[in-house]
């Protein structure tokens, strides 16, 4: 592989897999709203917001067409939104969450796909959050289920790119500060959970996931289009 796309590039772990790809010689192009802190003649990042249907409409395809094809797109970036009882959740902080997690991950697609080189690969980086439903993640279990079925349906539209849902594991980043250290943690079991294997040191590093993941894609490829997968399986 020669040039993959990372969304979410900045930080966690869009950010250890575009230095990771770096240092195998490939050419990473990167988004997010901050520019990776990384200096490397094969990065090619563009400042985007996803929560911005304009502005991702308006540069992300200006952009794609200056630089070479990828060939692989990774769908990383993410936010969690409000954490807590969904019932309590505002339909604004719904609507900013599905617009990052997902509605954004379609504009980005629309653009790849009705390019001349659409990508032979593309992995949305999901959660296991997208298949139970973990008291507390709200918007953002929902935005991940809704990711997981709009992988499944470009899946069936274009049969010529290989599509993967994928769920990474339990990853020490600043997304995993946040989801552990929410204040009233104790009351959804998951959270606290999370809080005390965060304590016990028991995540995986950002660097670690990073070489699983690239290891993983090959293997991808020669399972069936659209699929969900969980990378501890
Ligand atoms: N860490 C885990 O344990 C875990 C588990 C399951 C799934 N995941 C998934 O893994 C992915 C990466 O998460 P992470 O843990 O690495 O989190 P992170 O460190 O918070 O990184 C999130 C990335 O998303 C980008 N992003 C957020 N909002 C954006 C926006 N409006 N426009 C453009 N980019 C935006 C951020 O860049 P800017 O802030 O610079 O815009 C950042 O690069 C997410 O999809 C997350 O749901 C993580």
């Amino acid at each position: 592989m020669n040039c993959i796309l990372i969304t979410g590039g900045s930080s966690g772990i869009g950010l250890a897999l575009t230095e990771a790809c770096l240092e195998r010689g490939m050419k990473v192009r990167s988004l997010s709203r901050r520019l990776p802190d990384v200096s490397h003649p094969g990065l090619d990042a563009l400042s985007l917001d996803l929560a911005d249907p304009d502005d991702v409409e308006e540069n992300f395809a200006p952009w794609l067409a200056s630089g070479p094809a990828p060939e692989a797109v990774v769908l990383n970036a993410g936010i969690l939104g409000q954490l807590g009882n969904l019932a309590e959740v505002p339909l604004e902080d719904l609507e900013q969450t599905m617009r990052v997690n997902t509605w954004a991950n379609k504009l980005l697609l629309d653009a790849l796909l009705a390019g001349e080189t659409p990508p032979a690969q593309v992995v949305a980086i999901s959660s296991g959050a997208a298949t139970q439903a973990l008291h507390g993640f709200a918007g953002y279990a929902l935005s991940k289920a809704a990711l997981n079925m709009l992988i499944g349906l470009y899946a069936v539209e274009f049969p010529k790119t290989h599509f993967t849902s994928l769920a990474p594991g339990i990853i020490a980043t600043p997304m995993q500060e946040e989801l552990s250290d929410m204040p009233d943690r104790a009351s959804y079991a998951t959270l606290q959970t999370l809080h005390e294997t965060r304590l016990a040191g028991g995540m995986r590093s950002a660097e670690d996931l990073a070489l699983d993941l690239l290891e993983a894609f090959p293997r991808l490829l020669k399972g069936p289009s659209g699929q969900f997968a969980d990378l501890r399986e």
